[in-house]
């Protein structure tokens, strides 16, 4: 089994009217009507849009949005009082055009014990709404779930109450989140739909095509809504950037890669990923996923060709490769298709143009449980389902 490389190639896509006879086909569905989700109360200046994401082993950050000026404090705890410790963090904003963000504040909390479900308040004010998550196990087993090109339609609403229904630890998106593609509001809007998952379990996200909103002489600077909206740990995992960086969490090392921005071999990215391949230490992490947004390996006809995949398969898929990556993920496509590149000749393994969610139950050090549950019509249905085996675990593939 040396050389052996599982890959796994989610796409997954939002919009649409769902039709067998298309998916039967391959041809990815259409959208269905996007959603604005309005502020409950447009005079209040209570937390909104919140939503939590693991810093190093045992912290969180909690990431939430106030139209005025309020304090970054959190108040938290194992009881429903929340009331045990507080911490306070700090609040940035930005502007793009004629928007003006809102406050948005960012605060890590913790040392935490894993999986236990703390009580939070947010900005000091002991009559807030208070809220719940749980942290994520530090041993196997660990449920993922993972949704790329989530955006905010009507197949989202439905796919957010599946992936709501099934008990995951963590979920990881391999980038487009909102489609807000430079109407700002959208991003406060998105916020707003995924905040009941997303303060409830850490959200693990990078970055895709639909979150650089860059335009010519107007907005030059990329990524201005991503960076401030969704901070991820990046200090941690010594990257020099928001838009790629590592984590452990259970015994999985994840790493979340940047499509859309420099990745040759002379490039910081290249450079932060070789290190921290090099540091990966499978005793303690027996698995090893990355993630990365335009998908390497792709048969629908729609996104073919683009510098970001094949350009960045030519830089970065032997390193990956050397260092016996498990499994990848991706999103962009909108339809889902599983890869392997051994068994050979047909790398296309199962694909389907559905919308959906995958989930990734990591039992132990050894075995994974993959499964692809298609959005039908708004029914979650198991369509694609598959057991992996660690490289690790394997002792021809000398990782
Ligand atoms: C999700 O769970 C809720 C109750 O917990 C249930 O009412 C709903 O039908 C479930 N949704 C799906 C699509 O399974
Ligand atoms: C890991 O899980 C698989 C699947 O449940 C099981 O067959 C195997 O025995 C487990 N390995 C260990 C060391 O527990
Ligand atoms: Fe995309």
């Amino acid at each position: 089994m040396g050389g052996l490389r599982m890959r796994v190639f989610l796409l997954f896509l939002i919009i649409g009217i769902f039709d067998f006879h298309v998916v039967c086909g391959y041809t990815r569905p259409p959208p269905r009507r996007t959603l604005f989700i309005p502020l409950a109360d447009p005079d209040s200046d209570s937390p909104q849009q919140v939503h939590i994401s693991q810093v190093g082993r045992d912290r969180m950050r909690i990431s939430w949005i106030t139209d005025g000026p309020t304090s970054a404090r959190v108040d938290y705890g194992p009881s429903p009082a929340a009331n045990a410790v507080s911490a306070t963090g700090k609040t940035s904003s930005y502007r793009y055009l004629t928007y003006e963000s809102g406050e948005i504040h960012d605060v890590v909390i913790g040392p935490l014990n894993p999986k236990t479900v703390y009580y939070y308040r947010l900005g000091g004010s002991p009559s807030s709404q208070t809220y719940s998550f749980q942290t994520p196990p530090s041993q196997f087993p660990i449920k993922f779930a993972v949704v790329g090109d989530l955006g905010q339609t009507e197949w989202t609403k439905s796919t957010l109450e599946h992936i709501g229904n099934s008990t995951y630890d963590m979920l990881l998106l391999p980038g487009d989140l909102s489609y807000a593609d430079v109407i700002q509001d959208l991003w406060d809007s998105y916020g707003r739909l995924v905040e009941p998952l997303a303060r409830q379990r850490p959200w693990m996200v990078t970055q895709g095509n639909h979150e650089v909103e860059k335009i010519p002489v107007l907005h030059s600077e990329p990524f201005t809504a991503y960076n401030a909206r969704w901070r991820m740990p990046y200090e941690e995992s010594a990257s020099d950037s928001n838009l790629y960086y590592s984590f452990d969490v259970a015994g999985v090392h994840v790493i979340m890669l940047a499509s859309y921005t420099d990745f040759d071999p002379d490039s910081s990215q290249y450079k932060w990923l070789q290190g921290d391949l090099k540091n990966i230490n499978r005793v303690n992490t027996p698995w090893v996923f990355a993630l990365i947004h335009a998908p390497w390996y792709n048969s629908n006809t729609a996104h073919q060709g683009e510098p970001e995949s094949v350009s960045m398969k030519a830089s970065m898929e032997d390193l990956l490769y050397q260092s016996r990556v498990d499994l990848v993920f991706a999103g962009h496509v909108h339809a889902y298709e599983r890869f392997y590149i051994n068994p050979k000749p047909e790398i296309s393994m199962f694909r389907e143009a559905s919308f959906g969610h995958g989930i990734l139950d990591v039992v132990n050090a050894s075995h994974a449980l993959w499964s692809w549950h298609r959005n039908d019509n708004d029914e979650p249905v198991v369509s694609d389902s598959v057991w992996f085996t660690s490289l690790s675990s394997n002792p021809s593939c000398k990782v």
